[in-house]
């Protein structure tokens, strides 16, 4: 049985903030922005918009260009690391908007998200337990930005991507391959809020409530791990990165896929990059760039696919497969 990617969809909110925008709330400016990271604006969701909301928008246009009826789908994952509420879980919620019978569960595992989501989905799939998975990254990631911090506030955006997984005729999945390292875990957290530390009065105003992150630390772990999960998968599947059509990485930095491009020696037209105009959404930014190199006619049938995730946990991954539409 080959079992692949239905449709996409994806969706970020109206609201932009720009360069100029955030060098006039911190100490920075576009030059900096633009030639450390890539990006030049982000979207931020409205006060009324949370991450079910912009996953639920996702969905639709993923179910809408998979051409399926929303019933068919017996199950919806959400990979986030802002979900609504601690309890219940965003994918819950996301059902009810959808209005269908379907079991619902969240996946953690930060901007890795959607790798581990996508392989899990694709994995009830192959065990016979569902015929068709919605699979969805979607983040508030402004909802954990600490805006007085030029180190993190200039990095973050929100948005959701989303996928329709089931059985497809030709292509699909190929091979997948997922890491934790947990020993890494204070290097990208939000110290406070959860169980280990309640959200306190204290909490809040030390901003423990806020993403922390140690860019250089996670910079030098994501220019080693992208390579070395990418090979996994490619040895797997017995062929190398100049078989693959198109990567569709972790949209954190420019620089990051600059020097992955040059390290498999592949040109960087072959990287889809859209973090210039969303930042990092961390689990959505997967889904929300293969979505929009399939809207833009950037995949055809019999494409070699590669999407990688790394981030949170500290965990990476990535999954080969094949476009079967
Ligand atoms: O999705 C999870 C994965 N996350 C990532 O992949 C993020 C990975 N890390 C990065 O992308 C980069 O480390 C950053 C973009 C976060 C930072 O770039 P960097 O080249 O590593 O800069 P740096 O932290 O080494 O800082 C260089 C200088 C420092 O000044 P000094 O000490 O050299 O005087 C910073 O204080 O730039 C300063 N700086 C800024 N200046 C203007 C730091 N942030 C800013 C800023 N604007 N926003």
């Amino acid at each position: 049985m080959k079992i692949g990617v239905l449709g996409t969809g994806s969706f970020a909110p109206e609201k932009i903030l720009t360069n100029d925008d955030l060098a006039k709330m911190v100490d920075t400016n576009d030059e900096w922005i633009s030639t450390r990271t890539g990006i030049k604006e982000r979207r931020i969701a409205s006060a009324d918009e949370a991450t079910s909301d912009l996953a639920y928008r996702a969905a639709l246009n993923a179910i809408d260009n998979a051409g399926i009826d929303k019933n068919e789908i017996e199950l919806v994952i959400v990979a986030t690391m802002t979900s609504d509420h601690f309890t219940p879980s965003t994918a819950a919620l996301v059902q009810d908007k959808l209005g269908i019978k379907a079991a619902a569960f969240d996946l953690s595992a930060a901007c890795t998200g959607f790798i581990y989501a996508f392989t899990t989905g694709y994995s009830f799939i192959k065990a016979g337990i569902y015929k068709k998975v919605l699979v969805i990254g979607a983040e508030t990631m402004s909802r954990v930005t600490d805006w007085t911090d030029r180190g993190t506030c200039i990095l973050f955006g929100d948005g959701a991507g989303a996928v329709v997984l089931g059985e497809t005729e030709t292509g699909g999945f190929i091979s997948s391959h997922l890491v934790a390292d947990g020993s890494g875990a204070c290097e990208l957290l939000v110290p406070a809020g959860g169980s280990r530390t309640p959200a306190s009065h204290e909490t809040l105003d030390n901003k423990d409530v806020y993403l922390k992150m140690n860019g250089r630390e996670i910079f030098k772990f994501a220019v080693k791990v992208f390579p070395e999960t990418v090979e996994n998968i490619l040895e797997q599947a017995n062929i190398t990165a100049d078989d693959i059509d198109l990567f569709v990485p972790h949209q954190a930095n420019i620089r990051i896929i600059e020097s992955i491009s040059k390290r498999f020696k592949q040109p960087m037209e072959k990287f889809y990059v859209n973090l210039h105009k969303y930042g990092n959404t961390s689990g959505a930014s997967v889904p929300l760039a293969l979505d929009e190199a399939n809207r833009e006619g950037r995949l055809k049938k019999g494409d070699k696919v590669v999407i990688v995730g790394f981030g949170g946990g500290l965990t990476y991954g990535s999954i080969l497969f094949e476009w079967s539409k």
